[in-house]
């Protein structure tokens, strides 16, 4: 086979949270692939970047009285940190505030441009008197325009689905300044997307993404596209558009353009000898791989190969669509401590124990995919620990204190061996589609086997008799060579288990093509202990600290980051369930004032609150410290839960929960009543 010359991206995690389960399965599903195509020989370059840009980040550095440059590039620096924590192999972890970002944007701009593909059309918009700046739909909220439930936002409504544009609402108000918000019109600039159909439906026959979502696109098509508005006004935090002053590229134009600024930075900043135009030219012979989610579908296979093709690029060879991670049936909980941080879960865990998961379920379609938490311990010792590594730990000891450590030179039950060798190339079909777990269910078959071999051989038995030796001999031999197939295998999945096991292997760095040949003759290393059981009590310290560190505070409603976020198409977002009114009754919500607030000693997250809930005092830790300062609280009036179980947490006792609004992240907005609400009143 040719040698392939591959590009690959995971999409670019937003620059307003820490790193967290959903980012780590997409890192880790396109780093299994890129891992497995340099083991086939194959050039595969992975580079990926923070998205930086939007309003989110605007007022974020304000509050945080910091620069936009100084938050994004310290928030860079711990998602560098966390994906090497799990042997994420990017190649460039780059930011899309980059000069060679503002380069190939306004590039792209231009070109776009000038083949007639931008025009400006003027659009109504809410826009903030007090704050000057126009309001995007998560920063408006106000009665719904259908059923009036109040307190919805500015596109759609949580209490009857209806979906509407934020002119619509009944009295509005902005979440920024709490204002009431003005129409107001502005030119916008627009890509003309409809021009494009022709070459989106060649392209998506011609594989451009997973049958399930080429279907999704094609009702898309057929439904009619609409131009798409790629502007956005004064003050935003991005790139000017060329030829303006007051208009900015919004974050989802320039955000997949960062996959080539990241290439290009990785190109300039190493002498590698690799050419920009040999894999983004219209002609390229390269591959372009992005690996990304369900909720970003529309971005990456609507607009970005328009745009790639209206600005004479090559488009990308697929788009590799993956589903969401509920844990243990639903979605990731702050409360429940399921929503797990890359940098909490190191504090605790192997990061091979969560690869191995992943990989298991990790299928090549865009379902949804579970995490149980006592699947995932029961699935990691069994496998890993229970069936591959026992295969070397139960041979490697009479290699190394019975042979000297040295092989047989030549294999006995010689088809044992053909067998497991000859499943490389089904696996590889099953790593390059994607379909991982179908290509770990098959390893595991092969670990089986080996493991009966080595059963009914009895090594531990047979060593006792002289006559048996070399038999012993060349059972461990073969066993050790079975095991050795496995971590080839496994290695896209195990890098760290593979480097251990080579080290004791005493070979070079394994490849794929090294499934043909067996070790012979071959003098092993001692054997040391490859890889930990996985602790089930130390995964449930996991879960605990990761709702510590949410503190008490309740799970934000709002889906969005950045403003990116609410125009992600509402096909693929996920619904939550409706409850009962009966249900909601029993939450018993009341004002509350604040009358101490302090930091806890040990707790970066937390504050501690004394609540006077009408007469009677309660304490409360809560995770705001982030957004507030604990004197500036002290005399606030604010909603909490107050029939919620006290919940022992590490600081004391918390005996309630006061809620706040946000999109996720350090950024939360204390909910308040309005003036003249006492403390004690029932909220309803
Ligand atoms: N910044 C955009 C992507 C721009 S790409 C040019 C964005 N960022 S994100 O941080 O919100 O999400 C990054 C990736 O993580 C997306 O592909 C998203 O689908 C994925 N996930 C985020 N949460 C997820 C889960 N809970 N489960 C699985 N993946 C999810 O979107
Ligand atoms: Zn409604």
């Amino acid at each position: 086979m040719s040698r392939r010359r591959i590009l690959v991206t995971s999409a670019l995690p937003n620059a307003n949270g820490a790193i967290h389960l959903g980012h780590l399965l997409e890192h880790v599903q396109t780093d299994i692939w890129a891992r497995f195509q340099r083991m086939r020989g194959h050039e595969c370059i992975y580079v990926c970047a923070d998205d930086t840009h939007g309003t989110a980040t605007m007022l974020k550095a304000e509050q945080e009285k910091t620069t936009p440059e100084a938050l994004i590039e310290a928030i860079r620096v711990d998602h560098a940190r966390d994906f090497a924590g799990f042997g994420i192999s990017h190649d460039n972890y780059y930011s899309t505030h980059s000069d060679e970002n503002r380069h190939y944007s306004e590039l792209i701009f231009n070109r776009l441009q000038a083949a007639g593909y931008i025009f400006t059309r003027q659009v109504d918009q809410l826009f903030d008197p007090e704050r000057k700046l126009f309001l995007a739909d998560r920063y408006v909220k106000g009665n719904c325009p259908k059923c009036k439930t109040p307190d919805q936002y500015g596109d759609n409504c949580e209490s009857c689905g209806a979906t509407y544009d934020a002119m619509e609402l009944t009295s509005p108000r902005s979440l920024i300044s709490g204002a009431t918000p003005v129409v107001r019109a502005s030119d916008h600039y627009f890509f003309d997307l409809p021009q494009f159909e022709a070459p989106l439906r060649a392209w998506l026959a011609a594989g451009g993404a997973q049958p399930e979502v080429a279907n999704k696109l094609a009702e898309w098509l057929d439904g009619g596209l609409r131009a798409w508005d790629i502007s956005r006004d004064a003050p935003y935090f991005g790139f000017q558009i060329p030829g303006t002053t007051d208009k900015y590229f919004y974050v989802w134009m320039d955000a997949p353009i960062g996959y080539m600024a990241s290439f290009a930075n990785y190109i300039s900043t190493q002498a590698n000898g690799l050419d920009f135009d040999d894999f983004w030219s219209a002609d390229s012979t390269c591959e372009v791989h992005h690996f990304i989610g369900k909720d970003i579908v529309n971005f990456h296979a609507l607009f970005w190969p328009a745009v790639l093709e209206g600005a004479q690029f090559r488009k990308p060879t697929r788009v590799h669509t993956h589903g969401f991670i509920t844990v243990d049936g639903t979605k990731m909980s702050k409360s429940r401590g399921t929503f797990i941080n890359a940098s909490t879960y190191l504090e605790h865990l192997d990061p091979e124990y969560l690869r191995y998961y992943f990989a298991t379920k990790l299928n090549g379609t865009v379902d949804d995919i579970d995490i149980s938490l006592d699947d995932f311990v029961a699935r990691v010792n069994s496998d890993l620990v229970g069936k591959v590594v026992n295969i070397a730990s139960r041979c490697a000891g009479f290699i190394n204190k019975q042979f000297d450590g040295k092989l047989t030179d030549k294999l006995i039950e010689d088809d044992l061996w053909q067998q497991a060798s000859a499943a490389s190339d089904e696996l590889a079909q099953h790593f390059e589609a994607g379909d991982v777990a179908r290509a770990i269910r098959r390893i595991m078959e092969l670990a089986d086997q080996a493991n009966q071999y080595i059963a009914h051989k009895e090594p531990w038995a047979r060593i006792k008799d002289p006559a048996l030796r070399d038999e012993v001999h060349g059972v461990c031999s073969l066993g050790i060579n079975l095991f050795r197939l496995l971590v080839i295998y496994l290695k896209p999945v195990v890098p760290s288990l593979a480097t251990d096991s080579e080290q004791f292997l005493n070979v070079d760095s394994l490849a794929w093509e090294d499934a043909q040949q067996p070790l012979l003759g071959h003098q092993v290393n001692k054997f040391k202990p490859l890889f930990q059981r996985m602790d089930r009590k130390v995964l449930d310290k996991l879960i605990e600290a990761s709702a510590e560190e949410a503190g008490s505070v309740a799970e934000p409603a709002a889906a969005g980051a950045t403003d990116s976020k609410n125009s992600k198409s509402k096909q693929a977002t996920q619904d939550d369930g409706y409850i009962h009114i009966d249900d909601f009754n029993k939450v018993q919500l009341k004002v509350a004032k604040i009358v101490a607030a302090s930091n806890v000693e040990g707790a970066d997250k937390l504050l501690q609150l004394t609540l006077d809930v009408g007469g009677e005092t309660r304490q409360v830790f809560s995770g705001i410290k982030a957004a507030y300062q604990a004197e500036d609280l002290v005399g606030r009036l604010t909603v909490v839960v107050a029939n919620l179980a006290p919940r022992k947490m590490k600081f004391g006792v918390s005996e309630g929960m006061v809620l706040a609004a946000g999109p996720g992240g350090d950024e939360l907005f204390l909910l308040s009543p309005d003036s003249g609400a006492q403390a004690g009143m029932d909220v309803r």
